[in-house]
């Protein structure tokens, strides 16, 4: 038994735990069953691309080993399970006139009514990162807001059919910061755009990237109109967008410096959650980028207010600290991105609550451990930083909800399982379950075991919330 020393306070008998994947990292099965290319079929196989050279054909098999994942995550006694739908397994092609690809439906309506019967509740990303290769070719996806807007509502509403029975919770997007900056200026993620004809000083696109976030935001807006309009009464769910919320924190107490750290999470977390959750753009990111920051235009900008409205929740993923001259506070991870500084996470919980006055979901937290990929199973499975990590964050969340007041309805941990690690390949691993990727054998490690006793202990299974 791992000890969890964290304070005695108990989150209520709703709050939904789990862990969170994404389609393209985990299914594999890439030309199974009628499914259409993703930009990450192809980008990933190009030279260079991931560290270790390898792509998502395989990844950890749950197409076909999705039953097993199931198990594994009654095995750790989990409410809710956060993962994502590939929009080309439904609509191969993508487009609003496309055709729905009924062998995709099926599988992710297997899927779902899998998750029920063990009694998780399932949480549900519409796009995490893998659009059709086809609306890349046709119109350069996101980049083109008159057309992927139309054809991702249409996604979407064919999701709200077919699933909105079953499925409560909605995130519409995943990290919008990644998709635009990652994909269309530094181009190390899919679709790999950085060669627009203006540039930055750091050789970065200078346009790209801030269209490609307009129309991330609007397809977001336009999708929970939809879904207010036609589906939201009568399924009776809930539908919002995870933002990836890296924490700022000014070097000393010097006003530049207070300001810096601002400027830091207008651009990470402002960019998207301003506009959708206060009705425009942070003041920052119009002085910096001029017009190169797409306007909204009235009509959009009613839309894009009204999704952030009455009822709908804020969903974070929550991972990192650093400091400005690169010193560190906590233990370094795998990847660059990350360090383990848990006091970072709570303060990060405040700010979202009192600047945006939303429920939170935590849809996402984790950690690398340093090396793991050069581990034998078993080191890798007694996962000490990674404990240490939730350790950290599972205490200040506590903190945030108990003594804070902050509204935190659910924490998802990152991830059920060793993964394809986008531009990482297989190297950087985030799992709680370490996956052997010869054999695809899953093994539980500490970190999961941890995180499935400190829920135990600390979701009050005596009462619900009022
Ligand atoms: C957040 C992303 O949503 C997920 O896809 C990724 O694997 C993790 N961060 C770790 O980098």
């Amino acid at each position: 038994m791992i000890a969890t020393n964290a304070p005695p306070y108990k989150l209520p008998t709703d709050f939904l735990w789990g862990f969170a994947t994404a389609s393209f990292q985990i299914e594999g099965a890439t030309d199974a069953d009628g499914r259409g290319k993703s930009i990450w079929d192809d980008f990933s196989k190009i030279t260079g691309k991931t560290l270790d050279g390898r792509d998502g054909d395989v990844a950890t098999d749950s197409y076909h080993r999705w039953q097993e994942d199931l198990d594994l995550l009654v095995q750790y006694g989990v409410k809710s399970y956060r993962f994502s739908i590939s929009w080309s397994r439904i609509i191969p092609s993508g487009g609003r006139e496309d055709p729905v690809n009924e062998a995709g439906i099926e599988f992710y309506s297997d899927f779902i009514d899998g998750l029920l019967a063990r009694g998780i509740t399932p949480f549900v990303t519409l796009y995490h990162w893998d659009l059709p290769q086809a609306l890349h070719d046709r119109y350069l996806g996101w980049l083109n807001k008159g057309e992927i807007v139309l054809d991702f509502v249409r996604y979407a509403k064919v999701c709200f059919e077919r699933f909105g029975d079953r499925v409560k919770h909605w995130l519409t997007m995943n990290e919008p910061w990644c998709i635009s900056i990652l994909g269309y200026g530094r181009g190390v993620f899919a679709p790999g755009r950085s060669s627009d004809r203006l540039r930055s000083p750091e050789g970065n696109s200078s346009t790209e990237p801030w269209i490609a976030g307009h129309s991330v935001i609007l397809s977001h807006a336009y999708a929970v109109k939809l879904y207010r309009e036609e589906f939201k009464a009568k399924q009776g769910g809930e539908i919002g967008i995870t933002l990836n919320g890296d924490w700022a924190m000014p070097y000393d107490d010097s006003i530049q410096n207070i300001e810096a750290a601002q400027h830091a999470l207008d651009v990470a977390i402002g960019w998207f959650a301003d506009p959708i959750y206060l009705g425009q753009y942070p003041a920052y990111m119009k002085q910096m980028l001029g017009d190169r920051l797409p306007d909204f235009t009235p009509e959009e900008l009613a839309v894009v207010k009204e999704a952030g409205g009455e009822d709908e929740f804020q969903g974070h993923v929550e991972y990192t600290f650093t400091r400005p001259d690169g010193t560190q506070l906590g233990t370094q991870a795998h990847c660059a991105w990350l360090q383990d500084y848990a006091p970072g996470f709570r303060d990060l919980l405040n700010y979202l609550y009192k600047r945006y006055r939303k429920p939170i979901y935590v849809t996402e937290n984790g950690f690398a451990v340093k090396d793991e990929d050069k581990k034998t199973v078993e080191e890798a499975l007694q996962d000490d930083d990674r404990v240490q990590y939730y350790r950290g964050v599972t205490s200040s969340l506590l903190a945030a909800v108990k003594e804070d007041g902050v509204d935190v309805r659910g924490y998802f941990g990152w991830s059920l399982l060793d993964n394809f690690e986008w531009a990482d390949g297989y190297v950087t691993r985030f799992g709680v379950t370490y996956v052997d990727y010869e054999t695809q054998k899953r093994y539980p490690k500490d970190s999961g075991k941890f995180l499935s006793q400190w829920f135990k202990e600390h979701v009050d299974n005596d009462k619900p919330s009022s």
